[in-house]
């Protein structure tokens, strides 16, 4: 779950390279490391740690320039993250091959037995290093660089993006792809190689996503691309629709801040195009499945990971609602693996920002070859998972870089409402008058996000002030509770701070048991507007918990006027439709651990010991 990035062309291959991992730090940032043929000969450099400490590597030893290189970013699998197992490896005895790989190589100590009977000395404990020593002995064999390449890639199993270069053949890059992404950047007179767009955006918006199995042949004026058995492969260009401006911090000081502040547009642009006025849905990549197929659904499963798993969570209360199809949602390694009932009936929902993130990869393969049709709701072009499902709903969040996961979140729900308003008026489930009311509701919801994100001076202060905190709870019921428990895995990645997201209903249960003296609880309390509301029962649990000590904090809706004689502190966010309050209710608790995170001098874009996007399983 490394990020790697390739280049081939008249710029300053380094600045190229550096640039491209810079946005690719996401992945990985144990160590990195590049490599580039310069008029002397393969040069690398590597060092543990994140990329600055590469580059001061590189500011203190310079490189020459160079027309081709390599670059990767690494999160550790095999071998600690030192200096010796930062990429790119060295193969060979004379050291003119340079490999970077993403991944696991599965039956790498096999190989290795055979190249330590060799007498082939390893300098370090990657399962990487193998893959470099075995192509160039196969080059030394028979100078054919490519025929080298593919055979030992033919012997690797796993999963894996390998990039090569060789000093004697400097004008290609040699990539492979198997399981683990990677992307072609076509430009005029150069061409790059990324996990993922963001790694050549800045350069150019035309791309090509390589397919499973396949082999990339790049030069500076031609991309050939083939088969592992050596067969032409046609691929489809596409163009990227970020904007390479995005995925820069544009003054803020953070990526996370930044990031956070963008979402009334990653809310707009998830929207954009598929509300008509009257309030209708209509999204154009559902057009594939027809009017009899969506009739003949029923059930939908949801698989995701991590925040995306917590989308789901919250987008099955209106899904269910409105078109009356039962919704579960699955941490996809846990569906994957346990023998689940699928038919072809069975709509798979696949949420994923990155849409490679392997256990959610694996559990939609499985879906497929049980017979069921996936649908992806994905932030990420050219990603793996929008090619192995049958259709994509984008979200038009624009590049995540932070790790911890914000406007993709708030995108992925507004999909997931598409959807389910969308499903529901093909099916007849609920009037269609009231379908388009709420989609003339969701098209008001950038603007109150947009108010949200202007007041949270008061969350600020409030993470400054609970910094010592050892422990924080949050509350939540209907779409509020998936909220609270986002808000607590958020306290936990960005500020390692012990926290935990409960159904409040659930609090007399067990978890009211915690309460002690000083307790900080979030609570997010639905509206007292609805004439079903469950804000009564909200409002005893707070009770509850006072009683106990707790000291309340209560995320409300504007005019609640009754929350306020119980708790501490009330953060308000306007009124909106009780499914949609989710969108905004999670927003101050993102900026809650973010300040609570900064006051304790953390790292918010990459937290210790996680990576954005995990593909491996
Ligand atoms: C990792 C990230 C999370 C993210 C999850 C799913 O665990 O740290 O922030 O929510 O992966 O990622 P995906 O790209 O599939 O949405």
């Amino acid at each position: 779950m490394c990020g790697i990035v390739g280049y081939v062309g008249p710029k300053s291959t380094v600045d190229v390279l550096l640039s491209g991992l810079r946005r690719l730090e996401y992945r990985g940032y144990d160590s990195a490391g590049i490599s580039v043929i310069t008029g002397t000969g393969l040069e690398t450099r590597k060092k543990a740690g994140k990329l600055d400490n590469l580059i001061a590597e590189i500011t203190a030893h310079p490189l020459a320039p160079a027309n081709i290189g390599i670059g990767h970013t690494r999160w550790a699998t095999h071998g600690a993250p030192t200096d010796g197992n930062a990429h790119p490896h060295l193969g060979g005895t004379r050291e003119k091959l340079s490999l970077i790989h993403n991944g696991i190589i599965e039956n790498f100590s096999e190989l290795k037995a055979e190249l330590l009977t060799d007498g082939t000395r390893f300098a370090s404990d990657t399962d990487s290093e193998v893959a470099a020593h075995l192509i160039a002995r196969e080059y030394d064999k028979s100078g054919d660089l490519v025929l080298a390449f593919r055979n030992v890639v033919n012997r690797l199993h796993g999963a894996f993006t390998i990039l090569v270069v060789h000093e004697d053949q400097p004008d290609v890059v040699l990539a492979a792809r198997r399981n683990a992404p990677l992307v072609i950047g076509l430009g005029d007179g150069e061409n790059f190689l990324g996990s993922d767009v963001a790694a050549f955006v800045e350069h150019t918006k035309r791309a090509i996503s390589v397919g499973q199995d396949e082999i990339v042949i790049l030069r500076s004026n031609s991309v050939e691309v083939i088969g592992f058995d050596g067969s032409p492969v046609t691929s489809e260009e596409f163009t990227v629709d970020w904007d390479a401006a995005a995925a820069s911090k544009g003054g803020w000081p953070s990526f996370m801040a930044k990031e956070i502040a963008d979402q009334p547009q990653a809310v707009a642009d998830t929207l954009m195009g598929r509300i008509d006025s009257d309030g209708q849905v209509r999204i154009a990549e559902l057009e594939s499945f027809t009017a009899d197929e969506i009739k003949n659904i029923d059930r939908i499963v949801i698989v995701a990971c991590g925040t995306a798993a917590y989308v789901g969570d919250v987008i099955k209360y209106g899904i269910e609602k409105w078109s009356r199809i039962p919704v579960q949602v699955e941490l996809s390694h846990e569906f994957r693996y346990r023998d689940p009932v699928v038919t072809k009936n069975t709509l798979i929902v696949a949420i994923s920002q990155s849409g490679e993130t392997m256990d959610t990869l694996m559990a939609t393969r499985y879906a497929r070859e049980l017979g069921a049709k996936v649908l992806a709701i994905c932030n990420t072009q050219g990603a793996t998972l929008p090619r192995e499902s049958d259709a994509t709903i984008y979200t038009h969040a624009g590049p995540e870089v932070a790790v911890a996961s914000t406007k993709a979140l708030v995108a992925q729900i507004t999909a997931g409402y598409l959807l389910g308003l969308y499903l529901a008026e093909v099916r007849g489930a609920t009037p269609v008058r009231e379908l388009h009311r709420l989609g003339r509701e969701l098209l008001k919801v950038p603007a109150l996000v947009s108010d949200v994100i202007e007041n949270l001076v008061q969350v600020r202060e409030l993470g400054n002030d609970l910094a010592n905190a050892k422990s924080v709870l949050f509350l939540g019921r209907n779409v509020g509770f998936p909220v609270a428990m986002e808000g607590a895995l958020k306290l936990k990645e960005l500020a390692y701070i012990h926290a935990e997201g409960f159904a409040a209903g659930e609090l007399k249960h067990g978890p009211i048991a915690l309460i002690e003296e000083g307790q900080p609880v979030i609570v997010i309390v639905p509206s007292l507007r609805d004439s079903d509301s469950l804000h009564p029962k909200v409002i005893s649990n707070i009770q509850e918990i006072r009683a106990r000590g707790a000291k309340v904090i209560a995320i409300a809706e504007e005019g609640d006027t009754e929350v306020g004689q119980w708790s501490e502190h009330v953060i308000f966010v306007p009124q909106t439709e009780q499914l949609f309050a989710a969108i905004l209710t999670v927003i101050p608790l993102q900026a809650f651990a973010m300040a609570l995170a900064e006051a304790k001098g953390l790292d918010v874009d990459q937290p210790r010991n996680l990576a954005k996007s995990v593909t491996v399983e």
